[in-house]
């Protein structure tokens, strides 16, 4: 099978992570931060590593990084944990339904109000023009993708980081896509909520995800709040939930065969970070580059973006048959429909085509998968009379 499936879950992992998840599993299948005998510490000091390690890739703080379930949780977190009864929050066509369907289902609850900003071209980026024009007196929060898992574009993460500080505004950005893939600094970058997935860019496996703060949330009156409570490790004998971080946000035995194993693989990818850019950056160069000139394709993600997630239609035909075409005939392996981003669809004009077909590259791919993957799209859209 030919993996250009790399957006929903990165397709292969660095042994080092397949070894760490197995070593959790041989020799920690232990709780952390519970007991005190030797092996229990041992593992609490493994998952502070890993904790600093994601920190330090983030510039967070240590005891600043929640683990989470996912990107979803941690979202779901945010967004849950921060909320302003009353309040306005903006968010952009390009959001998945991991923020959506939260703001959606307060809105319906009568708690918040939340509008949708677009671009200003077809296949634009979102800046903090965009932003500044549906800021309201009750609007608390910007909610933005970092990078589209429809059509890979990366939106103006420093300009609305800098609206947000000057408005006093909480920002939370949604790094599914982009973590382990572009540099993300939380300070430099004005991000108070930094919601990552452990499974895509950082390589990790399913199941783990971070939600990384910024001392700038506190430092604007804002305050999160845990939305899951149960046993912390601390605080034992009171029956109210400790706030205090990062363990107050983590009740329940950690995952500590994903969280071990992400930081094996946050630990790879930042030692081969510029390679893995660099790699991708050429693979999408070329991919993009021929489907721009194949016959009957309308491509949804515009030049010159090299992050590796590649939007594309194949004109009269509906997205899922081309995804099954590339599967049933040519073994190859990518998404097609609306990538639960359908907001980013009808912005596009791409409902009628059930939704896109999104080839998404990774570390593993090699140029032969590539020109294969061309060939077979370029077939099929030839087959179009
Ligand atoms: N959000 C993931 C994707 O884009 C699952 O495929």
């Amino acid at each position: 099978m030919i993996y250009l499936d790399n957006a929903a879950t990165s397709g292969k992992k660095p042994t080092e992570v397949i070894n760490a998840n197995i070593e959790a599993l041989t020799h920690y299948s232990i709780n952390p931060n519970r007991s005190a005998y030797k092996r229990a510490l041992d593992l609490s000091y493994k998952i502070y590593r890993v904790r600093a390690s994601v920190a330090d890739f983030f510039n967070a703080d240590v005891e600043r990084i929640i683990f989470t379930s996912g990107a979803t949780a941690a979202l779901n977190l945010s967004i849950l944990g921060s909320l302003k009864v009353g309040g306005h929050i903006i968010t952009s066509v390009y959001e998945h339904n991991s923020v959506l369907r939260v703001l959606e289902q307060l809105k319906q609850q009568g708690l918040i109000e939340y509008c949708v900003v677009e671009p200003s071209t077809k296949m634009g980026i979102i800046s903090a023009k965009q932003v500044s024009e549906k800021l309201k007196s009750n609007t608390y929060m910007v909610a933005l993708n970092h990078i589209s898992n429809v059509t890979g574009v990366e939106n103006d993460v420093s300009s609305v980081g800098k609206f947000c500080t000057s408005h006093n505004l909480l920002f939370l950005l949604d790094a599914a896509q982009s973590a382990g893939h572009v540099q993300i600094d939380i300070q430099k970058s004005g991000i108070d909520l930094l919601a990552v997935a452990g499974h895509k860019g950082l390589l990790g496996p399913q199941g783990v995800g971070v939600l990384a703060l910024n001392k700038s949330l506190e430092a604007k009156g804002y305050s999160l709040t845990p939305i899951s409570f149960g046993g912390t490790g601390t605080l034992g004998e009171s029956l109210n939930q400790p706030q205090n971080l990062p363990e107050g946000f983590e009740s329940g035995t950690l995952n500590n065969p994903g969280i071990l194993a992400l930081g094996a693989g946050a630990e790879y990818v930042k030692q081969n970070f510029l390679k893995f850019q660099s790699h991708i950056k050429s693979l999408a160069k070329h991919t993009l580059e021929n489907l721009a000139h194949t016959t009957n394709v309308i491509l949804y993600t515009p030049k010159n973006t090299y992050g590796g997630v590649i939007s594309f239609n194949i004109k009269g035909l509906e997205c899922n048959a081309v995804a099954d075409m590339l599967d049933t005939e040519y073994g190859i392996a990518v998404r097609a429909g609306l990538h639960c981003a359908p907001l980013t669809h009808s912005f596009l004009d791409t409902l009628n085509f059930g939704g896109t077909v999104r080839a998404s590259i990774g570390w593993h791919n090699t140029l032969a998968e590539i020109n294969t993957f061309l060939h077979a799209v370029k077939t099929i859209a030839n087959q179009i009379s």
